[in-house]
Order: C-alpha cells, then structure tokens, then sequence
C-alpha cells in the first residue's frame, strides 16, 4: 500500500509520503470565494501550499475551503480547530482533505494512512479517530490545478503523537538507544499544547510508562501572543502575521524607520514558557529522571526552546527535523505495520 504520515497539529499540519514528498501548512481554515487566479500560480509546491484552495465533495454537498496560509492571507472566518475534540472539528475534514490532496499518489492504489493523537485522546478516541479516517470519502478538488483526487484510506492506524517523534528521533542509532532497563524521554513541544512521553527499555523493546507520560496546555502560541501584544503596547500598532513571524525570529523589525528590538522580552518569555513546562514535567518524572538515556525535544518549539530547556537533565537532543518529527515516525510506523 501507498504509506502516508500525517501530524494534524493545532497549530501546522504536516505530512509525509513514501515517495519523500513532505508538506507543512497552518491548520487554518476559512471560506472561500472565487479569486482571480492569475500569476499567483508558479510550479512549485510552495507555490501550491501559499494557494490552497480546496473544494470538496461528499456525495450531497459540496463546499469549498481556503486552507493555510491562503486561509490566513485571504479566508473568511478563518479558524484554528482549538477544540479538544478535534476529531470532530468540522476544518479538520477540510485539513485532511487538503493534505491527502497532496500526498496522494498519482495512481489509484490503496493508501495507508498513520495519524496520531495526544496520549489523552489516543487512551479514550483511539477507536473513534480510527472510524473517521476510514469513513472518509470524498472528491478532493485542488482549484487552480486540475487535479481532482478520490479520497479515502484503504487502512489506518492510529499512533501516539509523541511516540510517533520517539521512533524517528531513535533511527539514527537504535542499538545506542536501547539500551535495557534506561529510560527515553520526549517532550514535544508545539504550537498549542506540549506533549511528553517516556518509554523503558524492556527486552529490547520501547515500553510506553503512561504513568510518565501527559499533555501540557501551553506551547508556542504563548510566545506569539506575547510579541504581539509587545509589538501594539510599543507603537500602538497591529502586525500581521508574516511580520509578526519574522519578528518572533529575528527579535526586532523596522519600524517607522527605527529598530525596534525585542530580544530581551523575548527570551524572558520563553524563559517563562520553558520554566512551566520543567517544572510539571519534573513533578511527573520525579526521582526517575536520573535514570533517562536522552531526552528529546521535537515539535517546531523544539529549536527556539532548547537553550532554555538545556538545564533539565545534562543529555537532551533536539531531534533532527523536529517539526516533521511525528509525521516522519509514523511514516516509518507504516512500514514497520505493513512489514508484519
Ligand atoms: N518554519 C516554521 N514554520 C512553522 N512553525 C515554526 C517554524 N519554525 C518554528 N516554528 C514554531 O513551531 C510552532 C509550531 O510547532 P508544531 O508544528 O510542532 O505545532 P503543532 O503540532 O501544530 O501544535 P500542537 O502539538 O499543539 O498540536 C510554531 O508556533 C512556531 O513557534
Ligand atoms: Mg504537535
């Protein structure tokens, strides 16, 4: 079967298929209306994830959809999906559809899709989660491109979010890493939420220490917020998002034709961010931790936090591509599931 890994995240879908081509998006989703579709349209897939416009199809109704960026350049009521049932969030059809639009292979053949969900939700919505992805049927219409794709997924699997970074993060070198009786730490920070897990080397194996393992309420978004909010208490002025982007990277912009600098504001925040998620994580890990291998850091947080996360043990990691970490690792769960 054709294998896809897909990360629905708050905050950016990103996905992965066995052909190597990757996607990331905003998980934003607004109503559509008919653009002039003129030069806008380069070959690229950059081009192709600035310009999302989607129509999808079901059988009864059709609606159409700006999706990511387009959706935050141009939507109406463009949304985040920041209910705790995502599952049943009507933009996350609209995401999975787009996505699938552009991982699905060219032919028509079976497709395997691994999707995962926070250790909360896996626990109780694991079946359910299962159930929407294999109920989903639709015609996927990707405007602009004259690509119109059937989609549905001949089998799924369910993963766990963070455990799907965990199997990427411990590729490179499974013999170090498994080392009996240690534990392996991964804390996944990303836009809205943080997950942590932590898995003991049982026989060789990666066992899951639920008991160890959570999901936080705070990620990046934090950061975001807070420069905002700077940025209008300063000069009285809104960015956009673009702007304010760059100026959560680059720690100052050209305003009215003077610097203006953020960096000190900006590291106390993300100080403050990092200190929350240790100390929770601390009170769950207690004494074990002096019995952690490595602790991995994933999620697109991952590299802006990690000189602040550095004093929680002394062998942390960021893991390669952090942002794309659960969606490469259930890529490869995919193989490991079909290889059975
Ligand atoms: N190139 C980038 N594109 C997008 N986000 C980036 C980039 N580089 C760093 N980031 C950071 O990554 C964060 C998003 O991380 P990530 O994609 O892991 O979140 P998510 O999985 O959508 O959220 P959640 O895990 O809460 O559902 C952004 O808020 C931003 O701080
Ligand atoms: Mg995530």
């Amino acid at each position: 079967m054709f294998k896809i890994g897909l990360d629905l995240g708050y905050g950016y879908t990103k996905g992965i298929n066995e052909a190597g081509k990757r996607i990331v998006f905003p998980s934003l989703v607004g109503t559509a209306y008919n653009r002039n579709l003129g030069a806008v349209f380069g070959g690229g897939i950059d081009d192709i994830l600035e310009n999302l416009h989607i129509a999808i199809s079901d059988g009864r109704d059709r609606s159409e959809f700006f999706v990511g960026e387009l959706a935050r350049r141009e939507g109406k009521n463009t949304s985040y999906a920041f209910d705790a049932d995502k599952i049943n969030h009507p933009n996350t059809r609209a995401l999975l559809a787009a996505a699938s639009v552009l991982l699905f292979p060219e032919e028509d053949v079976p497709v395997h899709v691994v999707s995962g969900l926070p250790l909360e939700q896996y626990v109780h919505q694991k079946d359910e989660f299962r159930e929407m992805l294999g109920n989903f049927r639709v015609m996927v219409e990707l405007k602009g491109r004259d690509r119109v794709k059937l989609i549905k997924y001949n089998r799924v699997t369910p993963f766990l979010q963070a455990a799907g970074a965990v199997y990427h993060a411990i590729l490179d070198d499974i013999k170090g890493y498994l080392v009996e009786g240690s534990y392996l730490g991964l804390i996944d920070i990303g836009f809205r939420t943080t997950d942590y897990i932590v898995f003991v080397i049982n026989k060789g194996r990666l066992v899951l220490r639920e008991d160890l393992s959570g999901t936080l309420d705070i990620g990046m978004a934090v950061l975001n917020n807070a420069v905002d909010k700077m940025f209008t208490d300063r000069t009285g002025s809104k960015l956009d998002i673009p702007q304010l982007m760059h100026l959560v990277k680059q720690e100052s912009i050209f305003y009215r034709g003077k610097e203006i600098v953020f960096r000190k504001e900006i590291n106390a925040v993300k100080h403050e961010i990092a200190r929350v998620i240790k100390d929770r994580i601390k009170i769950v890990w207690g004494n074990k931790l002096d019995f952690f291998h490595t602790i991995f850091l994933a999620g697109g947080g991952a590299k802006q936090l990690k000189e602040n996360m550095n004093d929680l043990y002394n062998s942390i990691r960021v893991v390669k591509d952090s942002q794309m970490a659960n969606a490469l690792g259930f890529l490869k769960v995919a193989e490991l599931e079909e290889g059975r």
